[in-house]
């Protein structure tokens, strides 16, 4: 029987989900079906677990359900349990299991696709969201210089770094801060790109080639990316490298075996110039 996979969210017409999973499966000669499937808001449990019984195997989980899923799981992975949020899952007997790859992603995007390694360096990350809270981890393990949250809501970024503070040191500051620091990797997690602004970010905060990474994709150059590229900053990124790169470890996690993200990556590139 063909596994099925879905991907939960509301909306989800967006989702690549499905085009990423159906590649990833066809480089292995497997069958796989792949759904959107658009749960009610407040209606995600029910939906979750009729996919269950209906011989759902495994898949995803965006946005808003991200913390819904987290909270319906009866077994949460530990990078799942440090972010506090989902983006995939898998059934097993009866075992509801969680897990977070957003930050591996993104980690595996910029040190083996960029080919920039992050030890040594250091590193901030515009935005205290879920998309940081998932991805501190990972970059710690990485061993930079320095890991910097610049957040508006400062309080958020303190809550993170107490949140990591058995795994490392991680500063928080505001914005404000950022006059006369420097950094060799810039990531913008906040949700201002999708507005079409831009944080406020001082151009000398970008060392000369420094990395600038822009945590949404398909917008082309964002104002961010502008910015950046008009500061100095270069090589630069949107997130569709993270995007294929998660679903790389998604998909080892739920069948044991690991694709090529190349091919996708090249497939969902919107071209950014
Ligand atoms: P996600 O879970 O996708 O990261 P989120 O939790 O809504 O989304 O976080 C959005 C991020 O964008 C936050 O860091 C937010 O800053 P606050 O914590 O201060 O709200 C940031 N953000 C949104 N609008 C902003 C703005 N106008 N200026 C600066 N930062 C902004």
């Amino acid at each position: 029987m063909t596994d099925r996979f879905a991907i939960f969210g509301n909306p989800v017409s967006h989702s690549k989900s499905p085009e990423i999973y159906q590649n990833f499966a066809a480089q292995f000669g497997m069958a796989l079906s792949y759904e959107r499937i658009e749960a009610p808001i407040g209606g995600f449990q029910e939906a979750f677990l009729a996919f269950r019984d209906a011989g759902g195997k495994g898949g995803n989980i965006t946005m808003p359900f991200k913390l819904d899923a987290y909270a319906a799981a009866t077994r949460r992975m530990p990078r799942a349990e440090l972010a506090g949020a989902v983006n995939c899952y898998k059934f097993e007997g009866n075992e509801i299991i969680v897990e977070n790859f957003d930050g591996l992603g993104l980690l595996n995007d910029i040190q083996l696709n960029m080919g920039t390694k992050l030890a040594g360096k250091r590193v901030l990350f515009l935005g205290a969201g879920g998309a940081v809270r998932g991805a501190l981890q990972p970059f710690l393990e990485a061993k930079p210089a320095a890991l910097t949250i610049a957040n508006r809501t400062i309080s958020k970024g303190e809550e993170l770094r107490a949140r990591l503070s058995a795994h490392g040191d991680v500063e928080a500051i505001g914005y404000d801060d950022l006059k006369g620091r420097q950094f060799d990797a810039i990531i913008n997690a906040t949700s201002l790109s999708l507005t079409g602004a831009c944080p406020e970010i001082p151009a000398q905060a970008f060392a000369p080639g420094a990395l600038a990474y822009e945590m949404v994709y398909g917008k082309g150059l964002t104002p961010f990316l502008k910015h950046a590229i008009a500061s100095g900053a270069g090589p630069y990124a949107d997130g569709v490298g993270m995007l294929v790169e998660q679903g790389v470890e998604a998909f080892q996690w739920w069948n044991g075996v690991r694709p090529n993200s190349a091919p996708v990556i090249k497939l969902l590139t919107v071209p950014l110039a």
